[in-house]
């Protein structure tokens, strides 16, 4: 019997691989220009961190997490996403105590969430994400998105939509909290096991639910915005007007709420443009936190950050056909013919290499004509041919393909010359 791929995981081959690459080096070089640094945190930690992280009772924590239990017996789980641990490591690594604050990092990596898979969800699926810890300016909020904004921009994918809201303080959320609670109540017989069991624990949860998605109390639930304090709304404001300010456009939905425990204030996401695209279109999700470093055993400390995943990219970037980066070809294929040559050819490869020039040869004993075959499908920019009369006249052919224009070079002088044409 063959072995298949798991649900929901994918191979990224070879042509596919170099999307994933020029979009990965495009968004570190955003990082880049904001001050941001990489950080990598391990793919597995212990399972209290998500319970106490990401908060006990989300769809993530309760149904979707991979957890076993190591030969130590201890529960070890499969991040499923990256701002728990990045967190943890603030705080184990003392971070807080840096002079350089606030802590800009990003990260990037693969996640892992047991959901049904589907277009665009996936069981194993690599995020990028950004987080900004220590600092509770309005500033850092309008710097984060315009981050995030930023990567898409830079990408092309000019109309995504920015979709922002405030779950607000403390304060505010409890009188949310309330609200929701007593909205709820009287009709939570016609809600979801789930559902239920959130309402006195956690009834923000109820409004992210999935399956009561389409009750009409829903729509009728008491809104965030109407129960900000002046703190909170001065808050959002400030926010607002600074991403006024640098030309942002948002949009603003008071029943976005997220599905993970740990924000406060300023929640958002960025949604593609719907077509060809299916159910899914939130690309990327993020927002503030207040209690998450305290919680993990830190100083109390703010942070706020975001996080999409490459696979939901690589699908908005297609649907616009904005999907094909100019891909890497070869500089060089050394077209070799009888023993010596193709020795000669391997060390001339060893040195061209060494020079920074991209190149390769025939390893299958072919003929000649099928080399140059070879060298066509491998889009090879210049070939060079080495026979039993070049070795002997100490030279090389070399063949510029796109204009078929030939030159003899000394084979003392062949790495110079083609590092000359790259
Ligand atoms: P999240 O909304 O759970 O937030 O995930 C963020 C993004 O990860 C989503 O918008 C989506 O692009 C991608 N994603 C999530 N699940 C899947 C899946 N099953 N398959 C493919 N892509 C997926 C977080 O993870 C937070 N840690 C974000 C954050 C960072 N908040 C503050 N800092």
């Amino acid at each position: 019997m063959s072995i298949h791929i798991p649900r929901g995981t994918q191979d990224i081959l070879p042509g596919d691989v170099e999307l994933w690459q020029y979009i990965e080096v495009k968004a570190k070089e955003v990082c880049r220009t904001y001050h941001y640094k990489e950080i990598r945190t391990p793919i597995f930690e212990h399972t209290e961190l998500f319970q106490r992280g990401v908060g006990d009772t989300t769809d993530i924590v309760q149904k979707e997490m991979y957890t076993f239990t190591d030969r130590g017996d201890r529960s070890m789980t499969l991040r499923p996403e990256g701002t728990a641990g990045v967190a943890r490591s603030f705080v184990e690594k003392k971070m807080f105590g840096n002079p350089n604050q606030p802590v800009k990092l990003y990260y990037q990596g693969p996640m892992f969430r047991y959901e049904r898979p589907q277009s665009g969800r996936m069981r194993q699926f690599v995020q990028f994400g950004v987080e900004a810890i220590g600092s509770a300016d309005p500033a850092i909020d309008a710097e984060v998105l315009a981050l995030a904004m930023s990567i898409y921009e830079e990408l092309g994918l000019t109309d995504v939509k920015l979709i922002l809201n405030s779950l607000g303080d403390k304060e505010s959320r409890d009188a949310h909290r309330q609200a929701l609670i007593e909205h709820f109540k009287p009709h939570i017989q016609e809600f979801c096991a789930d559902c239920q069991s959130r309402l006195e624990k956690n009834p923000l949860r109820i409004l992210d639910c999935k399956k009561d998605r389409e009750h009409p109390l829903m729509q009728s639930a008491p809104s965030i915005l109407d129960h900000l304090n002046d703190e909170s709304k001065a808050y959002f404001e400030k926010v607002r007007h600074l991403l006024d300010q640098l030309g942002i456009r948002y949009e603003v939905d008071p029943t976005l709420v997220r599905g993970l425990d740990y924000y406060y204030h300023t929640a958002f996401e960025i949604m593609a443009d719907g077509e060809g695209f299916g159910a899914i279109t939130t690309l990327c999700g993020g927002g503030r936190y207040t209690g998450l470093v305290e919680d993990l055993g830190g100083p109390s400390t703010p942070g706020i950050g975001f996080a999409f995943s490459i696979e939901r990219l690589i699908m908005a970037l297609k649907a616009k056909g904005l999907d094909k980066p100019s891909v890497e070809t070869l500089d060089c294929f050394i077209v070799a013919l009888g023993d010596e040559a193709m020795d000669k050819a391997a060390k001339l490869l060893y040195q061209l290499r060494k020079a920074g020039v991209s190149c390769d040869k025939d390893y299958l004993d072919r003929k000649m004509k099928a080399q140059f075959k070879a060298a066509d499908r491998y889009q090879a920019r210049y070939t060079a041919i080495l026979g039993e009369n070049e070795l002997d006249q100490g030279i090389i052919n070399v063949k510029e393909m796109e204009t078929g224009k030939q030159k003899e070079v000394a084979l003392t002088e062949f790495i110079d010359y083609m590092q000359e044409q790259r």
